[in-house]
């Protein structure tokens, strides 16, 4: 598919998404949305592509947010149908996701473009990055799930404060608040990115999404993270890739997994 707003690259078993708004600060307008809906929805089923790294196209944004000249005419209706359509589509999508998604967060990573970050499973950092969710400044509060995902990654009195002041933080406060696994000079950032998704993508596959629901687990209310990791657990012991893990092992070699 030829898209808009995204740029798409493949190198080796990675693949690129690049949201590429450069003008508009690569704001996730209702298209973009679509788009990454599309190009995640490819990049899971895709069986060459291992795992997926997220950035933002040129060298000031990650993405400065949600399109705020699509909020002009929204009311209460249209924010609701908004905001649960991206979250099911894109934000859940890549939270639940099979394959590793990291963001690589290479300059602004405001509003739903941090809440774009925190969905993903890591997070590095350029050390020019700034990051916040400045909704209240709109009159708005974060609607692509910063609410409930910045909480669990950084505590509540530090989500509070982010929020409630629409704050911008460094790079290395997001560090230091655990908000970002690494943060690295800006020339870095996509071989860091690289060099942690290669790392997973020699693990078995079928372990690395097992880990993926059980860890997700842990944040839902509604389900005994432990009985998931129990079922999870298990079923690694009726793949290909455990046994292959246990063989090299023994053999004093390195596993060769396929994903069955
Ligand atoms: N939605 C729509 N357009 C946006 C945008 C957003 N979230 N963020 C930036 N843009 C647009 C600007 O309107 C401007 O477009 P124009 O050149 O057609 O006027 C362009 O991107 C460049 O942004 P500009 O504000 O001129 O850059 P800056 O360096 O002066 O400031 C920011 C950078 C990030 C501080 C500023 O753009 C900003 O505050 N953006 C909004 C952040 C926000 O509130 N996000 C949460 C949305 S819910």
């Amino acid at each position: 598919m030829a898209y808009q707003n995204l740029l798409i690259e493949r190198k080796g078993r990675i693949q690129y998404i690049i949201i590429n708004r450069e003008a508009k600060l690569n704001a996730l307008n209702k298209a973009t949305l679509t788009e990454l809906h599309e190009a995640l929805s490819d990049a899971f089923e895709n069986i060459q592509v291992g795992g997926i790294i997220i950035t933002g196209a040129g060298p000031k944004a990650f993405v400065a947010g949600a399109d705020i000249a699509e909020f002009e005419h929204l009311d209460d209706n249209g924010g609701r149908e908004l905001s649960r359509e991206a979250h099911t589509k894109v934000f859940d999508l890549i939270e639940n996701g099979s394959k590793p998604v990291i963001a690589a967060i290479n300059g602004f990573a405001l509003g739903g473009g941090l809440e774009l970050a925190m969905a993903c499973h890591i997070r590095i950092a350029a050390q020019t990055a700034k990051m916040g969710l400045p909704e209240v400044t709109l009159g708005l509060i974060p609607g692509y799930g910063g609410t409930q995902r910045l909480t669990k990654l950084v505590g509540k009195g530090k989500a509070l404060e982010m929020i409630l002041t629409a704050d911008m933080i460094t790079a290395e406060e997001a560090h230091q608040y655990g908000l970002v696994n690494h943060v690295v000079n800006a020339e870095a950032l996509l071989p860091k990115a690289e060099e942690i998704l290669q790392k997973i993508l020699l693990r078995a596959p079928l372990a690395v999404a097992s880990a993926i629901i059980a860890i997700n687990a842990s944040a839902k209310n509604s389900v005994n993270g432990f009985e998931i990791e129990i079922s999870e657990f298990s079923k690694c012991f009726g793949t290909e890739d455990f046994k292959e893990g246990v063989a090299a092992f023994l053999q004093k070699r390195k596993p060769v997994f396929t994903g069955k």
